[in-house]
């Protein structure tokens, strides 16, 4: 896991991103156990979504892709979590996950796991890490 990248005392120098990461949402914007923030990529040159919300503390991001049929899984949007504030539940059919881990530990895909996606808070902001499967999404403009 990338290393806190806190740059300077705010408003002392322009915020820079970690290198290699990508700006999702100011840190504030996370509650714990909250609603999560559900952003665009492209999973394997496809658009797909992603969401990322903070959980003990900590902020972690997964694809929006339940492994049992890769659908996506809010309850309505950024609504991930359980009633408890427990566990990340899949709208569509139950499967229950693992929220630091993305470990499914109930329902029809038990074992399986989310697909993470590396985040970093840094200055306030949280970032995301491409990968070689997820990336950012690309605009195609007028040539
Ligand atoms: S699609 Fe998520 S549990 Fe079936």
């Amino acid at each position: 896991m990338p290393e806190d990248l806190s740059l300077a005392p705010a408003g002392a120098l322009p915020r820079l991103a970690p290198a290699g990461a990508l700006p999702l949402c100011a840190s504030a914007e996370l509650e714990e156990a909250g609603k999560a923030c559900v952003f665009d990529v492209m999973l394997w040159r496809r658009p797909a979504r992603a969401f990322a919300l903070r959980f003990e503390g900590r902020v972690v991001a997964y694809m929006n892709r339940c492994a049992h049929v890769p659908t996506e899984m809010d309850w309505q949007p950024g609504e991930f979590l359980d009633a408890d504030r427990r566990f990340i539940l899949c709208s569509m059919h139950g499967a229950v996950y693992e929220p630091t881990s993305g470990q499914c530990i109930a329902g029809p895909c038990a074992g399986e796991r989310l697909m993470a996606i590396d985040v970093v808070e840094s200055g306030g902001q949280v970032y995301w890490y491409p990968s070689p499967d997820i990336g950012p999404v690309v605009f195609d403009g007028p040539v």
